[in-house]
């Protein structure tokens, strides 16, 4: 049992001070903290009217002895820190010595303990900050403290108090955290005589179940990674399973509950691509790390922590998620519908806040030429042993049946810095050199995959194909799939500075509005990273002069005209990185088949093909899921064959 001393006034001034008693909430949340910190191995919450009324907090803790008592209800008074440099090894929940007297000052206060070497417990009342004398009381080993009338005494804050409801959705959270924080103690809580959770000591995996439930918990994907004494565990969710804010993204510093911009940016970052606009993958991580690495004294609640090295904590977070999600099946299962319902395939995703991070990351890959050295420098999202195989992408989809002939004769530039020979070869045939693709990658003599007639899937309403897989049976949504795959590509080509880019023989005038024109001059460098050379013609007018080979078989001056159109949606002056992945995003849907396309069996084919040298095939760049897949087990269920 650690002793409890008066800090002096000059470390009490390095302390991060302000108001940390709020509401009900902020007392369980103290209160709990302390129990941890006396090493409690259960802990027993009971509230009253949403803890206004009543908050009691039982631990079997290791208490405190009678003659410190007065000392512990007192303003800093602490027995976790000493002096001034132990701030900077803070290996405590508390530290600051101010809690229990914040509290006691604003309650009725009773503090009941005995530790485990006394016969009896000893209670200390305090009344709107007023001691009364100590009392022998019966009672069990370890801690009660109850809290009675909160604010009772301060009407103001009472006034702030919001519905029995609303404080207790904030109390429980406040436990949540701690809860899941702390998997290996035994918590329970009551609510106006109502048990409502009641959390036995177990794995992490099993709290999060009980808190979050047994969906969540079932679709977590396991991280952990050590680097050089900072450890990352725990797990993430499946993008499924996102949510549309960031209360769900529950970071652990050390077993403390924290808020971190950069971490949560690195989090989103992680799931780039994976999430539909909007939208916030769910996690539960834990970082431990040695107590003098972070300063946790920046924060009077120590809900925000600074870093000694943040860059690198980004840098570990991000690429352990990413190196995971690189191995990781991410495909959704029927049993969990896709997100909403509203089928809508052109969805530009235009939000600017879903796309960050992918210049710096274009950046970085570019080499370090082009860094300023302190980016963090991590995992890339395609293997560079994968490129050679990625090459097969510059092999187009044949156009489609049906297409006007003046749009198919257009897709010839198939092969980037290829003689217009070849290109003019595969316009007179544009199957062929497909073919001889597939023939290639599948190893196949080249005929044979030409006179191969029958798909390996099946096409239904000109939207979905439908495949036998060893599991069951698989649903793919072909523009999303489509999407996906061009997205990848095109991306990687962006990243290699490699787009091919088709030339025109004579550059087309676009007349375009005035703050289209002058959108279009502006960015000229980021449209040429995307294969689309333009230039200003005089007046609203702007020559295009070559543009995406990818997006061969639209006019471009439509082409343009939907670039600057993603241009102008991105705000006044959006960032680079930003209007490089929309326009990505923008140009993978338009190059891709659409919903009503149908489909020969070679596209067919090709198209699950190339769906393999995706990285992430089971998510559109959108974040929908692009394949769904029924087991065997659900049909069998279904059928009521077992
Ligand atoms: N549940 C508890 N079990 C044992 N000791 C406690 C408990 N709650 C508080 N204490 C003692 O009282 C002291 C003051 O608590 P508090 O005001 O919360 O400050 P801090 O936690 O920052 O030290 C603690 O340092 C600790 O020694
Ligand atoms: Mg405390």
């Amino acid at each position: 049992m650690p002793t409890i001393r008066q800090l002096p006034p000059s470390v009490v001034n390095k302390i991060a001070a302000g108001e940390v008693i709020e509401r009900p909430a902020s007392v369980v949340k103290e209160l709990v903290e302390n129990s941890l910190d006396a090493g409690a191995r259960r802990i027993d919450v009971t509230v009253e009217q949403g803890g206004t009324e009543l908050i009691r907090v039982v631990d079997d803790g290791c208490g405190v002895a009678p003659e410190q008592l007065e000392l512990a209800l007192a303003s800093h008074a602490t027995s976790k820190i000493v002096d001034a440099d132990d701030l900077f090894r803070v290996a405590t929940l508390g530290f600051r010595g101010e809690a229990l007297a914040s509290i006691a000052a604003v309650s009725r206060l009773s503090f009941r303990s005995r530790p485990l070497e006394a016969p009896i417990a000893t209670e200390l009342e305090v009344v709107g900050g007023t001691a009364e004398p100590l009392r022998p009381v019966g009672g069990p080993c370890g801690t009660t403290v109850e809290v009675r009338n909160l604010f009772f005494n301060t009407p103001v804050r009472q006034k702030f108090l919001r519905t029995t409801q609303t404080e207790m959705g904030h109390l429980t959270e406040a436990l949540t955290r701690l809860a899941l924080a702390h998997p290996q103690v035994h918590f329970t809580l009551q609510h106006g005589g109502r048990l409502i959770h009641d959390l036995p000591p177990g794995e992490a995996r099993q709290r999060i179940a009980a808190l979050c439930g047994q969906e969540l918990a079932d679709g977590l994907i396991r991280i952990e990674s050590d680097d050089d004494g900072i450890q990352l565990t725990g797990d993430v969710a499946n993008p499924t399973h996102s949510r549309p804010n960031n209360r769900m993204q529950y970071l652990f510093l050390n077993g403390r509950f924290i808020r971190d911009r950069s971490l949560q940016h690195a989090l989103g970052e992680a799931y780039r691509g994976l999430l539909l606009t909007g939208r916030f993958p769910v996690c539960f991580l834990h970082l431990q790390m040695p107590a003098a690495a972070v300063d946790v004294n920046v924060h009077p609640t120590k809900l925000e922590v600074r870093f000694q090295d943040g860059g690198r904590v980004y840098s570990q977070l991000l690429s352990t998620l990413r190196t995971k999600f690189l191995s990781t099946d991410l495909i959704a299962r029927a049993s969990a519908p896709p997100l909403g319902s509203a089928i809508d395939d052109e969805i530009m995703a235009s939000t600017p806040a879903a796309s960050q991070g992918l210049w710096d990351w274009a950046k970085r890959q570019l080499g370090p030429a082009t860094g300023d050295g302190r980016v963090p420098d991590f995992v890339p999202f395609v293997d560079r042993d994968q490129r050679d195989v990625l090459r097969l992408h510059r092999v187009d989809l044949p156009p489609l049946v049906g297409r006007a002939p003046a749009a198919s004769s257009r897709a010839v530039n198939i092969i980037p810095n290829d003689a217009g020979g070849e290109g003019e070869a595969a316009a007179s045939d544009p199957t062929a050199d497909y073919a001889s693709a597939a023939a290639h990658r599948l190893d196949l003599p080249h005929d044979a995959a030409q006179s191969h007639r029958s798909p390996r899937a099946l096409q239904i309403h000109n939207r979905y194909l439908v495949t036998e897989t060893d599991e069951g049976l698989e649903v793919i949504d072909q523009h999303a799939l489509h999407e996906r795959i061009l997205y990848e590509a095109l991306r990687e080509r962006v990243l290699a500075g490699a787009v091919e880019s088709q030339r025109l023989l004579v550059p087309e005038p676009v007349d375009l509005a005035a703050s289209e024109a002058a959108a279009a001059v502006e960015n000229r460098e980021t449209l040429a990273q995307l294969g689309m050379e333009v230039e200003a013609f005089g007046g609203e007018t702007v020559l295009v002069s070559a543009y995406p080979a990818m997006l061969a078989n639209l006019p471009p001056a439509e082409v343009l005209r939907s670039l600057v159109e993603q241009l102008l949606a991105g705000g006044k002056a959006p960032e680079s990185r930003d209007i490089l992945d929309e326009l990505l995003h923008m140009i993978a849907c338009k190059a891709a088949v659409k919903y009503g396309d149908r489909l020969t069996p070679q596209e067919i084919d090709a198209l699950l093909e190339q769906r393999g040298l995706a990285q992430d095939h089971h998510h559109c760049p959108h974040g929908r899921p692009t394949a769904l897949i029924f087991t065997r087990e659900q049909l069998d269920r279904q059928f009521k064959r077992i």
